[in-house]
Order: structure tokens, then C-alpha cells, then sequence
């Protein structure tokens, strides 16, 4: 099942200068900075609570993040959950006629299994489902 809201992320053009504004804006450092191969992203995760912000730069012409800063300006890119389940929560929103846009769940950042939910199929917004690896 869907748990909490995990983590708001920010798709940004220039990371350190995102990073130096989220940094004086929350009072505090990102705890993990980490570069995702799979999606040619570099990352900024920053603690707030029970939730995060993950800043996102794209690393490549062809990442997913420097495709969408073509188009749109910066800031909220995704809303992430946590899920207990991703497999059984994948099945149960394809169920329910959200497209999902993975077949199965894959490697993403922080640790974490990931799948992404159409943002056509789930009023405008692009919708991350994470789960944690087991330790
Ligand atoms: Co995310």
C-alpha cells in the first residue's frame, strides 16, 4: 500500500546553485548528493521531516531532466510514495487505469526501487512510487 510522501522532486538546471538556495532556504545541508547512471541524473537529497526534497540536474541531452527543462520551467518535477509493495501497487494502479511507465520496478536513487506513474493518466502530475531495498 501507499505509505507516506516520501520525497517532492525539483527538476533544476544548475545543481549547485540549487543546492546553495535549498541549503539557506531549509537551514540545513543535503545529506546525499548521488549521481543515477540509469537516468543521466545527478542528485541532492535533502531531509525535512519525515520527507525529502531531491533536487534533479540531468547529466545528458538525452536525460529525462534536461528534456523536461526544455519545455518547462524549473520546479516541482515529481511527487514521490513510498510504497511496502511497488510490484503490488504497479498492478494495482494499472488496475485502476493509471499508465504506468515501467514494466518492473527499477534502480533508483537513494537506495530505493522505483517505478513512474504517466502524468496524462494522473491529473498533470508525474507520480513516483519508491520502495526501499532490503538491507
Ligand atoms: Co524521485
Amino acid at each position: 500500500m501507499l505509505l507516506n510522501l516520501e520525497h517532492l522532486g525539483m527538476a533544476v538546471h544548475d545543481l549547485a546553485a540549487a543546492t546553495a538556495l535549498y541549503t539557506k532556504l531549509l537551514g540545513r545541508a543535503p545529506y546525499k548528493t548521488e549521481h543515477v547512471a540509469s537516468e543521466a541524473v545527478d542528485t541532492v537529497f535533502f531531509q525535512v521531516g519525515g520527507s525529502k526534497i531531491e533536487l534533479l540536474a540531468g547529466t545528458s541531452p538525452d536525460s529525462a531532466i534536461t528534456k523536461y527543462l526544455e519545455k518547462k520551467p524549473e520546479g516541482i518535477h515529481h511527487l514521490a510514495f513510498e510504497v511496502d509493495d511497488i510490484v503490488a501497487e504497479m498492478a494495482r494502479l494499472r488496475e485502476q487505469g493509471f499508465v504506468v511507465l515501467n514494466e518492473a520496478p527499477k534502480d533508483g536513487a537513494d537506495d530505493k526501487l522505483v517505478c513512474f506513474v504517466h502524468p496524462k493518466s494522473a491529473g498533470g502530475v508525474l507520480v513516483e512510487l519508491c520502495q526501499s531495498k532490503a538491507k
